[in-house]
Protein backbone atom coordinates (compact mmCIF):
# COMPACT_ATOMS: atom_id res chain seq x y z
CA UNK A 1 0.00 0.00 0.00
CA UNK A 2 1.29 3.69 -0.60
CA UNK A 3 0.30 5.90 1.90
CA UNK A 4 -1.92 9.28 1.44
CA UNK A 5 0.53 12.37 1.78
CA UNK A 6 -1.53 14.92 3.92
CA UNK A 7 -0.50 18.04 2.08
CA UNK A 8 -0.15 20.47 4.72
CA UNK A 9 0.58 23.30 1.75
CA UNK A 10 -2.77 23.02 0.46
CA UNK A 11 -4.76 23.05 3.60
CA UNK A 12 -2.76 25.92 4.69
CA UNK A 13 -3.95 27.75 0.79
CA UNK A 14 -7.40 27.09 1.39
CA UNK A 15 -7.29 27.90 5.11
CA UNK A 16 -5.71 31.14 3.71
CA UNK A 17 -9.24 31.38 1.27
CA UNK A 18 -11.30 31.51 4.38
CA UNK A 19 -9.01 34.08 6.68
CA UNK A 20 -8.73 36.41 4.03
CA UNK A 21 -12.80 36.14 3.62
CA UNK A 22 -12.39 36.95 7.29
CA UNK A 23 -10.37 39.22 7.40
CA UNK A 24 -12.47 41.54 4.53
CA UNK A 25 -15.45 41.18 6.77
CA UNK A 26 -13.67 42.29 9.44
CA UNK A 27 -12.74 45.55 8.10
CA UNK A 28 -16.01 46.16 6.72
CA UNK A 29 -17.27 45.97 10.47
CA UNK A 30 -14.54 48.47 11.45
CA UNK A 31 -12.06 46.31 12.82
CA UNK A 32 -8.46 45.89 11.35
CA UNK A 33 -6.54 43.06 12.11
CA UNK A 34 -2.76 43.34 12.91
CA UNK A 35 0.19 40.97 14.62
CA UNK A 36 3.50 42.61 15.93
CA UNK A 37 6.61 40.15 16.05
CA UNK A 38 9.60 40.67 18.22
CA UNK A 39 12.95 39.67 17.40
CA UNK A 40 15.71 39.28 19.49
CA UNK A 41 19.12 39.18 17.97
CA UNK A 42 19.98 37.95 14.23
CA UNK A 43 19.33 34.24 14.05
CA UNK A 44 18.94 33.38 11.00
CA UNK A 45 16.51 30.35 10.72
CA UNK A 46 13.97 32.86 13.08
CA UNK A 47 14.47 35.66 10.54
CA UNK A 48 13.23 33.05 7.66
CA UNK A 49 10.38 32.14 9.89
CA UNK A 50 9.01 35.71 10.79
CA UNK A 51 9.88 36.86 6.84
CA UNK A 52 7.33 33.42 5.83
CA UNK A 53 4.53 35.18 8.67
CA UNK A 54 4.74 38.60 7.27
CA UNK A 55 4.27 37.01 3.72
CA UNK A 56 1.73 35.21 5.13
CA UNK A 57 -0.35 38.03 6.59
CA UNK A 58 0.16 40.77 3.92
CA UNK A 59 -1.54 38.04 1.69
CA UNK A 60 -4.46 37.40 3.81
CA UNK A 61 -4.84 41.49 4.35
CA UNK A 62 -4.04 41.49 8.11
CA UNK A 63 -1.18 43.99 9.23
CA UNK A 64 1.69 43.23 10.55
CA UNK A 65 4.96 45.11 11.94
CA UNK A 66 8.70 43.77 13.18
CA UNK A 67 10.56 45.26 16.36
CA UNK A 68 13.59 43.55 16.28
CA UNK A 69 15.81 44.37 19.56
CA UNK A 70 19.87 44.14 19.57
CA UNK A 71 20.96 40.21 20.55
CA UNK A 72 22.40 42.26 23.82
CA UNK A 73 19.38 43.38 24.88
CA UNK A 74 18.32 42.70 28.93
CA UNK A 75 15.10 41.78 29.90
CA UNK A 76 13.99 45.21 30.80
CA UNK A 77 13.97 45.99 27.41
CA UNK A 78 12.24 43.87 25.93
CA UNK A 79 9.96 43.79 28.80
CA UNK A 80 9.23 47.90 27.85
CA UNK A 81 8.81 46.85 24.24
CA UNK A 82 6.05 44.32 25.26
CA UNK A 83 4.35 46.41 27.76
CA UNK A 84 3.98 49.06 25.14
CA UNK A 85 2.53 46.16 22.37
CA UNK A 86 0.33 45.38 25.14
CA UNK A 87 -1.17 49.03 25.86
CA UNK A 88 -1.61 49.67 21.82
CA UNK A 89 -4.61 49.19 20.61
CA UNK A 90 -3.78 49.48 17.01
CA UNK A 91 -2.33 45.91 18.34
CA UNK A 92 -3.99 42.48 18.50
CA UNK A 93 -1.93 39.77 18.54
CA UNK A 94 2.38 39.64 19.85
CA UNK A 95 4.49 36.56 18.58
CA UNK A 96 7.98 36.73 20.37
CA UNK A 97 9.76 34.74 18.14
CA UNK A 98 11.78 31.55 19.79
CA UNK A 99 14.33 30.77 20.99
CA UNK A 100 15.26 34.27 22.47
CA UNK A 101 19.25 34.45 23.81
CA UNK A 102 20.19 32.69 26.56
CA UNK A 103 20.52 35.47 28.75
CA UNK A 104 16.65 36.07 28.44
CA UNK A 105 14.32 33.89 30.51
CA UNK A 106 11.86 32.80 27.62
CA UNK A 107 9.16 31.72 30.14
CA UNK A 108 9.23 35.28 32.03
CA UNK A 109 8.99 37.34 28.91
CA UNK A 110 6.49 34.81 27.22
CA UNK A 111 4.40 35.58 30.57
CA UNK A 112 4.87 39.03 30.28
CA UNK A 113 2.62 39.28 26.71
CA UNK A 114 -1.02 39.68 27.53
CA UNK A 115 -3.13 36.63 27.55
CA UNK A 116 -5.04 38.75 25.05
CA UNK A 117 -2.86 39.22 22.14
CA UNK A 118 -0.80 35.69 23.09
CA UNK A 119 -1.02 34.61 19.48
CA UNK A 120 0.91 31.72 19.92
CA UNK A 121 -1.00 30.52 22.98
CA UNK A 122 2.30 29.96 25.02
CA UNK A 123 1.21 32.19 28.42
CA UNK A 124 0.95 30.19 31.41
CA UNK A 125 -2.56 31.32 31.21
CA UNK A 126 -3.79 29.83 28.13
CA UNK A 127 -1.91 26.98 28.51
CA UNK A 128 -3.92 26.42 31.97
CA UNK A 129 -7.36 27.31 29.46
CA UNK A 130 -5.68 24.59 27.51
CA UNK A 131 -4.97 21.92 30.02
CA UNK A 132 -9.20 22.94 31.03
CA UNK A 133 -10.58 22.30 27.88
CA UNK A 134 -11.25 26.57 27.34
CA UNK A 135 -8.31 27.98 25.86
CA UNK A 136 -9.26 29.97 22.65
CA UNK A 137 -5.71 30.77 21.55
CA UNK A 138 -3.88 27.94 21.07
CA UNK A 139 -0.15 26.92 20.38
CA UNK A 140 -0.04 26.81 16.52
CA UNK A 141 1.69 23.87 15.77
CA UNK A 142 -0.35 21.89 17.56
CA UNK A 143 -3.38 23.12 16.38
CA UNK A 144 -2.20 22.90 12.70
CA UNK A 145 -1.60 19.16 13.45
CA UNK A 146 -5.20 18.55 14.56
CA UNK A 147 -6.20 20.31 11.62
CA UNK A 148 -4.46 18.02 9.62
CA UNK A 149 -5.95 15.19 11.18
CA UNK A 150 -9.72 16.46 11.04
CA UNK A 151 -9.43 17.41 7.14
CA UNK A 152 -8.05 13.80 6.78
CA UNK A 153 -10.98 12.58 8.69
CA UNK A 154 -8.47 10.41 10.58
CA UNK A 155 -10.12 9.07 13.52
CA UNK A 156 -9.21 10.12 16.69
CA UNK A 157 -11.34 9.06 19.42
CA UNK A 158 -9.96 5.74 21.25
CA UNK A 159 -7.08 5.79 18.74
CA UNK A 160 -3.75 5.14 20.51
CA UNK A 161 -1.57 8.10 19.53
CA UNK A 162 1.99 8.11 19.95
CA UNK A 163 3.82 11.49 20.02
CA UNK A 164 7.94 11.89 20.42
CA UNK A 165 8.32 14.92 21.99
CA UNK A 166 7.19 16.58 25.35
CA UNK A 167 8.23 20.29 24.74
CA UNK A 168 6.19 23.15 25.53
CA UNK A 169 5.64 24.14 21.78
CA UNK A 170 4.49 20.43 20.37
CA UNK A 171 4.41 17.52 22.45
CA UNK A 172 2.15 19.06 25.99
CA UNK A 173 -0.47 20.94 23.90
CA UNK A 174 -0.82 18.55 21.45
CA UNK A 175 -1.18 15.88 24.40
CA UNK A 176 -4.11 17.59 25.90
CA UNK A 177 -5.75 18.46 22.26
CA UNK A 178 -5.79 14.71 21.64
CA UNK A 179 -7.29 13.79 25.47
CA UNK A 180 -10.01 16.45 24.62
CA UNK A 181 -10.81 14.33 21.47
CA UNK A 182 -10.79 10.67 23.39
CA UNK A 183 -7.38 9.38 22.29
CA UNK A 184 -4.63 7.72 24.49
CA UNK A 185 -2.06 9.31 24.14
CA UNK A 186 1.45 8.31 25.33
CA UNK A 187 3.93 11.09 25.18
CA UNK A 188 7.48 9.93 24.83
CA UNK A 189 11.26 11.72 25.28
CA UNK A 190 14.83 11.46 25.51
CA UNK A 191 14.48 8.88 28.55
CA UNK A 192 11.94 6.75 27.17
CA UNK A 193 12.86 3.11 27.90
CA UNK A 194 11.61 0.56 23.99
CA UNK A 195 10.68 3.33 22.03
CA UNK A 196 10.28 1.06 19.36
CA UNK A 197 7.95 -1.51 21.73
CA UNK A 198 5.90 1.94 22.24
CA UNK A 199 5.79 3.51 19.01
CA UNK A 200 5.05 -0.18 16.90
CA UNK A 201 1.31 0.09 19.05
CA UNK A 202 0.56 3.50 17.64
CA UNK A 203 -2.57 4.21 15.52
CA UNK A 204 -1.26 7.87 14.73
CA UNK A 205 2.67 8.77 15.23
CA UNK A 206 3.69 12.25 15.75
CA UNK A 207 6.96 12.79 15.66
CA UNK A 208 8.82 15.99 16.86
CA UNK A 209 12.34 15.36 17.49
CA UNK A 210 14.57 17.11 15.01
CA UNK A 211 18.06 15.41 16.07
CA UNK A 212 18.78 13.78 12.52
CA UNK A 213 20.69 11.49 11.63
CA UNK A 214 20.83 10.93 15.01
CA UNK A 215 17.51 10.38 15.54
CA UNK A 216 15.46 8.83 12.82
CA UNK A 217 11.88 7.38 12.57
CA UNK A 218 12.65 3.58 10.73
CA UNK A 219 10.07 1.28 8.78
CA UNK A 220 10.56 -0.99 12.12
CA UNK A 221 9.40 1.29 14.57
CA UNK A 222 5.95 1.49 12.87
CA UNK A 223 3.06 -0.68 12.53
CA UNK A 224 1.24 -1.52 9.41
CA UNK A 225 -1.13 1.29 8.31
CA UNK A 226 -0.08 3.98 10.66
CA UNK A 227 -1.01 7.35 10.32
CA UNK A 228 2.39 9.54 10.58
CA UNK A 229 2.43 13.05 11.36
CA UNK A 230 6.04 14.37 11.52
CA UNK A 231 6.53 17.50 12.58
CA UNK A 232 10.36 18.59 12.80
CA UNK A 233 12.40 20.22 10.73
CA UNK A 234 16.20 19.26 10.27
CA UNK A 235 18.62 20.75 7.84
CA UNK A 236 20.92 18.08 6.18
CA UNK A 237 23.30 18.83 3.89
CA UNK A 238 20.97 21.97 2.72
CA UNK A 239 17.83 19.83 2.75
CA UNK A 240 14.86 20.23 4.99
CA UNK A 241 13.97 16.64 6.45
CA UNK A 242 11.60 15.46 8.71
CA UNK A 243 12.17 12.83 11.52
CA UNK A 244 10.69 9.96 9.70
CA UNK A 245 12.53 8.07 6.78
CA UNK A 246 10.05 8.91 4.71
CA UNK A 247 11.18 6.08 1.55
CA UNK A 248 11.29 3.67 4.13
CA UNK A 249 7.99 4.42 5.99
CA UNK A 250 5.29 5.55 3.80
CA UNK A 251 4.74 1.98 2.03
CA UNK A 252 4.10 1.00 5.23
CA UNK A 253 1.50 4.18 6.33
CA UNK A 254 -2.33 4.71 5.59
CA UNK A 255 -1.52 8.67 6.11
CA UNK A 256 1.62 10.92 5.70
CA UNK A 257 2.79 13.94 6.42
CA UNK A 258 5.79 15.16 3.81
CA UNK A 259 8.41 17.86 5.23
CA UNK A 260 8.38 20.26 3.70
CA UNK A 261 5.06 20.75 3.29
CA UNK A 262 3.08 18.91 5.73
CA UNK A 263 2.54 20.84 9.76
CA UNK A 264 5.10 23.44 8.75
CA UNK A 265 2.60 25.34 6.54
CA UNK A 266 0.22 24.89 8.75
CA UNK A 267 1.71 26.25 11.78
CA UNK A 268 2.13 29.82 10.00
CA UNK A 269 -2.05 29.95 9.07
CA UNK A 270 -2.56 29.07 12.51
CA UNK A 271 -1.15 31.63 13.53
CA UNK A 272 -3.10 34.24 11.46
CA UNK A 273 -6.38 32.25 12.13
CA UNK A 274 -4.93 33.21 16.08
CA UNK A 275 -4.93 36.65 15.37
CA UNK A 276 -8.17 36.91 13.74
CA UNK A 277 -9.64 35.03 16.77
CA UNK A 278 -7.87 37.80 19.25
CA UNK A 279 -8.91 40.46 17.13
CA UNK A 280 -12.81 39.03 17.06
CA UNK A 281 -12.57 39.29 21.16
CA UNK A 282 -11.03 41.90 21.62
CA UNK A 283 -13.93 43.66 19.43
CA UNK A 284 -16.39 41.30 21.09
CA UNK A 285 -17.28 40.47 17.44
CA UNK A 286 -19.54 37.43 18.39
CA UNK A 287 -20.41 36.78 15.11
CA UNK A 288 -16.91 36.30 13.06
CA UNK A 289 -17.00 33.03 11.92
CA UNK A 290 -13.28 32.34 13.29
CA UNK A 291 -15.32 32.10 16.89
CA UNK A 292 -18.13 29.92 15.74
N1 LIG B 1 6.83 22.33 11.52
C1 LIG B 1 6.73 23.32 12.39
O1 LIG B 1 6.03 24.29 12.20
C2 LIG B 1 7.48 23.20 13.67
C3 LIG B 1 7.12 23.95 14.79
C4 LIG B 1 7.80 23.75 15.99
C5 LIG B 1 8.85 22.85 16.03
N2 LIG B 1 9.20 22.19 14.89
C6 LIG B 1 10.30 21.21 14.89
O2 LIG B 1 9.98 20.16 15.78
C7 LIG B 1 11.17 19.68 16.39
C8 LIG B 1 11.02 19.79 17.90
O3 LIG B 1 10.89 21.14 18.28
P1 LIG B 1 10.86 21.53 19.84
O4 LIG B 1 10.94 23.00 19.91
O5 LIG B 1 9.76 20.83 20.51
O6 LIG B 1 12.29 20.91 20.27
P2 LIG B 1 12.80 20.38 21.66
O7 LIG B 1 12.28 21.23 22.75
O8 LIG B 1 14.27 20.19 21.50
O9 LIG B 1 12.10 18.94 21.81
C9 LIG B 1 12.61 17.77 21.24
C10 LIG B 1 11.97 16.59 21.93
O10 LIG B 1 12.52 15.41 21.38
C11 LIG B 1 12.92 14.54 22.45
N3 LIG B 1 14.06 13.70 22.03
C12 LIG B 1 15.33 14.09 21.78
N4 LIG B 1 16.08 13.01 21.44
C13 LIG B 1 15.25 11.93 21.51
C14 LIG B 1 15.44 10.54 21.30
N5 LIG B 1 16.63 10.03 20.95
N6 LIG B 1 14.39 9.72 21.46
C15 LIG B 1 13.18 10.21 21.81
N7 LIG B 1 12.94 11.53 22.03
C16 LIG B 1 13.97 12.37 21.88
C17 LIG B 1 13.31 15.48 23.56
O11 LIG B 1 13.29 14.78 24.78
P3 LIG B 1 13.70 15.51 26.18
O12 LIG B 1 12.51 16.32 26.57
O13 LIG B 1 13.97 14.37 27.10
O14 LIG B 1 14.90 16.35 25.88
C18 LIG B 1 12.22 16.55 23.44
O15 LIG B 1 11.04 16.16 24.12
C19 LIG B 1 12.30 20.52 15.79
O16 LIG B 1 12.82 19.84 14.67
C20 LIG B 1 11.61 21.78 15.35
O17 LIG B 1 12.29 22.42 14.29
C21 LIG B 1 8.52 22.33 13.73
Amino acid sequence: MTAVLMDGRALAAKTKETLKEETEYMKKVGVDPKIATILVGDDAPSKVYLASKHRTAEEIGIRSENHTLSGFADEAELSDLIDSLNADPSVNGILLQLPLPQHLDSRRMIDRISAAKDVDGLTSGNMGLLFYGRASLIPCTPRGVMELLHHYTIPIMGSRVVIINRSTLVGKPLLHLLLAEDATVTVCHSKSRDLLGITRQADILVSAVGRRPQFVVTREMVRDEVVVVDVAMNRVGGKLLGDVDFEGVSPKASFITPVPGGVGPMTVIMLMENTLVAAAKQHNLKEASVLQ
